[in-house]
């Protein structure tokens, strides 16, 4: 394991090791991707990021976010309504202050992680803004490699 993903596991373990964030697992968030795997590869890419572009900026607070950027703990499929995309920021960072000790940083990268559909809500650091993007990133990834049988 070379030093950048050892340093990214030492950040993210406080959080993703939490037994209620392993319920993230059950959850399907794109395609046969789970919530749990889609907040880890955009923590991961954010993390990847801000390092390969030697972006300043607060690691701790940037994959702590990016992990609980999409905290809202259901299946939107099955309990989510078609405002989803709408409101489960505000979910998830109810269930983040809830479950966790996290600065105004963390929860300005959780609020604002679905701009521009939140058009109000905009990135207002470089931590929430690298989550915002990569979140999108990795979304569109997903959704196009689901598999074939499920296509439309
Ligand atoms: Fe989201
Ligand atoms: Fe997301």
């Amino acid at each position: 394991m070379i030093k950048e993903d050892i340093e990214f596991e030492y950040l993210v373990k406080s959080v993703s090791e939490d037994p209620r964030c392993q319920e993230m697992k059950q959850y399907i968030q794109h395609s046969d991707v789970t919530t749990f795997d889609h907040c880890m590869d955009v923590a991961r890419r954010s993390f990847r990021f801000v390092r390969r572009f030697h972006i300043k900026c607060d690691e701790k607070a940037l994959v702590v976010g990016a992990f609980l950027h999409d905290y809202y703990l259901y299946d939107w499929h099955t309990y989510g309504d078609h405002l989803h995309g709408y409101h489960h920021a505000d979910r998830a960072l109810i269930n983040a202050l809830r479950d966790f000790e996290i600065d105004e940083k963390v929860q300005g990268i959780i609020k604002t992680h679905m701009w521009p559909l939140n058009l109000t809500r905009v990135p207002g650091s470089r931590e929430a803004l690298v989550v915002c993007m990569i979140d999108k990133i990795v979304s569109a990834k997903e959704t196009l490699n689901r598999p074939k049988e499920v296509k439309k």
